[in-house]
């Protein structure tokens, strides 16, 4: 059974959270916290398009990275920015070309499309996105058998912002037809410390500056688990403290989540442990881990993988995943204490 997680990068998990995330979500290039490289070529853009009145739009937007990093909200800042408005569609819910179609012809000029997961598109929809993202140009088959024909509709000009947290599984072609093709990359540590004073100050909470920094720490970098923690140790507060976030309280409740100092969860060193114990320095095939831990193959690449990745706990190889020794080490030391 796999294990409830609290650092899961996943999208909101009920209602009240999400109406919490969506309280949080920045609207403007200013309130939108790091990515700087990402949002000075954005800002570029959109100036260079709001000065052109020959109708041109901004150029489609593929923005890929691991989930929680702000892809969603970059989508609503852009349309923000560009006083467009926002249509949000996933691939998963467009099922039929036919969906699509109804989609785009509802699009006015400047609109902004929105498109989560972009590379769960079906292959059918997928290929009548193409020549709406290239030309404008909608084809449709009316009539079945030897009556049927083609006919060519004019789309409004729009732009396509598309979400993935692979760009791997994305079609070649489909990839081809983006302008702007961005990563978004981790946070940095005192941006994570800015996001968590922001949240705090929304939501009127007092936190102390050496708490918030302890929390950044624990974080992994990621707002939405950062927004997340944050909350959790805010109730901890409430019930058992006067609700001011210290380092007292903030050390108390990450202890309770069994959160250590690198941001891992009781999940994630489960995974490096049975790795290291079933296999020691031995690659690992992605489908024995999911095997091992019981999570489906996509949960680990997507949500446990790249952060371990990243801090060098897990390394890739042409043969599958392997513990580093840095893994190993951590596997020691993090499971007597936090
Ligand atoms: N740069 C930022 N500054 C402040 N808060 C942010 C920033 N980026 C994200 N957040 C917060 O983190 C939460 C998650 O962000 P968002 O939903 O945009 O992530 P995502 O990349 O779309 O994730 P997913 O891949 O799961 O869809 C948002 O509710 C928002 O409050
Ligand atoms: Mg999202």
């Amino acid at each position: 059974m796999a294990i409830e997680r609290l650092v899961e990068p996943t999208a909101a998990r009920d209602a009240e959270e999400e109406r919490i995330e969506i309280t949080l979500r920045p609207t403007s290039f200013d309130d939108y916290i790091g990515q700087e490289h990402l949002k000075s070529n954005l800002r570029l853009a959109i100036e260079a398009v709001k000065k052109r009145s020959d109708g041109s739009t901004l150029d489609h937007i593929l923005l890929y990275g691991p989930p929680g990093l702000g892809k969603t909200t970059m989508a609503g800042v852009i349309a923000h920015e560009l006083g467009a408005s926002l249509r949000v569609t996933s691939g998963p819910a467009i099922e039929r070309a036919g969906d699509l179609a109804s989609i785009l012809t509802n699009l006015k000029d400047g609109d902004v499309l929105f498109i989560d997961e972009i590379h769960r598109l079906r292959r059918a929809v997928e290929e009548v996105l193409y020549s709406a993202m290239e030309d404008y140009k909608l084809d449709i088959v009316i009539g079945k058998g030897p009556a049927a024909r083609s006919v060519r509709l004019d789309l409004p000009h729009f732009t396509v912002i598309g979400a993935t947290t692979r760009t791997g599984s994305l079609a070649g072609p489909l990839r081809d037809r983006f302008g702007i093709i961005h990563r978004l990359e981790y946070y940095k540590e005192p941006e994570i410390e800015q996001i968590i004073m922001r949240t705090a100050k929304i939501l009127g909470t007092e936190i102390r500056p050496e708490a918030c920094e302890l929390l950044a720490t624990r974080s992994r970098l990621t707002p939405r688990i950062a927004n997340r923690i944050f909350k959790r140790v805010r109730d901890f507060a409430d019930v058992n403290g006067d609700g001011i976030i210290d380092t007292v309280v903030a050390k108390d409740a990450l202890k309770l989540m069994e959160i250590d100092y690198l941001g891992l969860d009781p999940a994630d060193r489960n995974m490096l442990k049975l790795m290291w114990d079933n296999y020691g320095e031995r690659p690992v095939g992605l489908s024995t881990i999911a095997a091992l831990t019981g999570d489906e193959a996509t949960t680990i690449e997507d949500f446990y993988e790249p952060y371990l990745l990243q801090l060098g706990l897990l390394a890739r190889t042409p043969k599958g995943r392997v513990v580093t020794e840095k893994g190993r080490k951590h596997l020691q030391d993090s499971e007597p204490g936090f």
